[in-house]
């Protein structure tokens, strides 16, 4: 307690504010989810996109990238997950929810493009570009579950020519 005490003796911040910045560094710096690696992500958030561009890409997301996404991707990805009916066991119901908790972390599709989570535009589109050629998304195991949910090659042939029309 005598750091909080130095820190509040000539502040003239209450002291509640004081504890609630406490309790936010201590849970940054021992929670398990990484954030001090994800602070330092967003601090170098740049892009050589300009606004214009990103309006062009948006458009061409939502005509062509989405109706893909949405079937395939959303329900980690995004706010809009359905649950199927067997989520309700117990143990595919933690998997199920770690995955959407560490999925939407990464990347969260929900407000269309520019993606949201840690990554810039451009490591997005790294990043799904290398998922899409490694073939790991999705995840196997949801592979497993989900009959069909894997992408087809129509759909990665659209996805990377996408990414490639968009890549400076
Ligand atoms: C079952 C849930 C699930 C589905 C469906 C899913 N993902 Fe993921 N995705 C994850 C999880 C969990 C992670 C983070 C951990 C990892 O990399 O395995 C992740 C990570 C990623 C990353 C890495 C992001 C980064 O910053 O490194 C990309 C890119 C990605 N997913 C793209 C996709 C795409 C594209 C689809 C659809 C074709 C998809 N994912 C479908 C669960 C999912």
């Amino acid at each position: 307690m005598p750091l909080a005490l130095v820190l509040n003796l000539d502040s003239d911040m209450p002291r509640p504010f004081f504890n609630l910045v406490f309790l936010g560094i201590f849970l940054a710096l021992f929670s398990s989810d990484g954030y001090p690696h994800r602070v330092e992500k967003h601090a170098e958030k740049k892009d050589p996109y300009t606004s214009q561009k990103m309006a062009a890409i948006q458009e061409s997301y939502l005509g062509k990238i989405k109706p893909i996404f949405q079937k395939k991707c959303f329900d980690c990805h995004s706010r809009f997950t359905i649950y199927p009916w067997y989520s309700h066991i117990p143990w595919v119901k933690g998997v199920l929810e770690k995955d959407i908790r560490e999925g939407l972390k990464h990347l969260d599709m929900s407000q269309g493009f520019p993606f949201q989570g840690h990554g810039t535009p451009l490591e997005d589109f790294k990043a799904i570009e290398k998922t899409i050629i490694d073939n790991t998304m999705p995840p196997r195991r949801y592979k497993l579950l989900h009959w069909n949910s894997g992408l087809t090659p129509q759909e990665k042939k659209t996805i990377l020519e996408w990414i490639s029309n968009n890549s400076p």
